[in-house]
């Protein structure tokens, strides 16, 4: 399937508020080769030449249903925190988080999304540490992923996604700035 930029749904589609349904495991061709393209486009969207001819838009993950497609599938790519450390790829279908840390966390610069053209200002407060429970599209097995930190936001925000709920959603609109100080800043 083709992804970039013109094919993204944004928030203006009611589309994007749709919950999603689970998929089969393992999983058809069709769904399979589905969460490869997002896979893909999520790896491409990191590199500043493919994004100019391919017409893509930086992203660390994508969900299906930002596709227009109503299914639990969701691709993550977060680049290795130092210069020699591995990406950590996700690519998984029916993720559900079973457990969350009391400790918080947000991004000082705030997040971002795909289907969000126009980026809203503000925290969004999620769990620092996750246990995520999905089948992983890359082993072929039922996988439970440890998470903390940034690829805990990320996944946090993919999984969201899956029940229509973008970011924004969590920002207070009183006090989008609002200050938790027990909660880490990424
Ligand atoms: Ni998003």
């Amino acid at each position: 399937m083709l992804i970039n930029i013109d094919t993204i749904v944004h928030d203006d589609n009611p589309v994007i508020r749709t919950h999603s349904a689970d998929v089969e495991v393992p999983l058809s061709e069709e769904d399979e080769n589905l969460l490869k393209d997002m896979l893909t486009y999520v790896i491409e969207s990191q590199d500043e030449k493919l994004c100019e001819e391919k017409r893509l838009q930086p992203a660390v993950g994508i969900s299906a249903i930002q596709l227009g497609i109503p299914k639990k599938l969701v691709a993550v790519v977060v680049p290795g925190e130092e210069e020699d450390a591995e990406d950590i790829h996700f690519a998984l279908a029916n993720p559900k988080i079973v457990s969350r840390s009391v400790k918080m966390a947000y991004l000082k610069g705030g997040e971002g999304c795909l289907s969000v053209p126009e980026t809203k200002e503000g925290n969004v407060y999620r769990n620092y540490r996750i246990k995520v429970k999905a089948y992983d599209a890359i082993s072929k097995k039922p996988v439970t992923i440890k998470a903390k930190g940034y690829p805990a936001i990320v996944l946090q925000h993919e999984i969201d996604h899956l029940s229509g709920h973008l970011y924004y959603d969590r920002i207070d609109p009183q006090d989008p700035l609002k200050e938790d100080p027990d909660a880490v800043a990424i």
